[in-house]
């Protein structure tokens, strides 16, 4: 596939529309795509998260072909083309403006490609050596179906490094430590700018505790989400609690 291709407008398999137009009413992840970058350069902890991702890489043989699935602006994208420049990544973002972002901020990579589709319908069977899913399983419908999904991308043995954020969205709790850092980083006037820049993100914010609330996202337990994965097929390799309590980070290995 050339450099910086797009798969949109393909049919899709087994898919209902509908579920997909039905969830995306609780969060606007356009709106989101530019208070998201924005916020998550001043969030430490969403710095660690990528920093850590990043370390991992570095660990393992490089792999071949990387899917960062639900990849929002990029951020995860960037790191593997960066880091494995001879590997081929594939970003799926069904966001129009999440995607729309991550181009315009990659466009200098020719190792990704773009894939607007939902992972309902990508057709991918058993090529990927890595899949990255981060912080967009909960906001997916289904859960039990579409980590078979990710399970079905990769080939036996081949990596899933997931982060799910399984608690409750406690938009009061984020936007204290958020405020506290940018003040310490910024001054007051500053942490004030920045918050002001950034309003969409508590917006979007109580529609994912909304989301969650109502049963529409999964929140999940450390214990409940181990067992999902382990039910989907995969062997965990390591778990550890992260994002200051709310996530959960999983490397698994894709059992044959
Ligand atoms: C919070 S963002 C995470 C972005 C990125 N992974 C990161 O950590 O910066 C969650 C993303 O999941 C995407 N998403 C939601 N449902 C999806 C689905 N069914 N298939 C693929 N992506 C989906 C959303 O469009 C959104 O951009």
């Amino acid at each position: 596939m050339p450099s910086h291709a797009s798969v949109e407008g393909r049919s899709p398999m087994n898919f209902d529309r509908s579920k997909v137009d039905d969830r995306s009413a609780s969060v606007d992840w356009s709106a989101y795509a530019v208070a998201y970058d924005l916020l998550s350069t001043h969030n430490p902890e969403y710095l660690a998260l990528m920093h850590e991702f990043e370390d991992f890489l570095a660990a393992i043989k490089t792999p071949r072909l990387i899917y960062d699935i639900g990849g929002g602006t990029g951020n995860y994208t960037e790191i593997a083309a960066r880091t494995c420049p001879g590997s081929e990544i594939r970003l799926v973002e069904p966001d129009a403006g999440m995607i729309g972002l991550a181009r315009a901020k990659l466009a200098a990579y020719g190792n990704i490609t773009y894939d607007t589709r939902a992972i309902e319908e990508i057709d991918g069977q058993g090529a990927a050596d890595l899949v990255i899913c981060v912080h967009a399983l909960y906001a997916m419908p289904e859960h039990e179906l579409r980590l078979r999904d990710l399970r079905r991308l990769l080939r036996p043995g081949g990596w899933l490094y997931l982060v799910d954020l399984g608690r409750y969205m406690n938009v009061a709790d984020w936007r204290r430590y958020l405020f506290s850092n940018l003040k310490k980083e910024r001054g007051l006037l500053g942490a004030l700018q920045v918050f002001w820049q950034g309003r969409e993100i508590a917006k979007q914010n109580k529609a994912i505790l909304k989301a969650q609330q109502e049963g529409v996202y999964w929140t999940h337990t450390e214990a409940e989400i181990a067992s999902a994965i382990t039910s989907a097929g995969f062997e965990i390799i390591r778990q550890n609690s992260v994002y200051r309590g709310y996530s959960d980070l999983l490397v698994c290995k894709a059992t044959p």
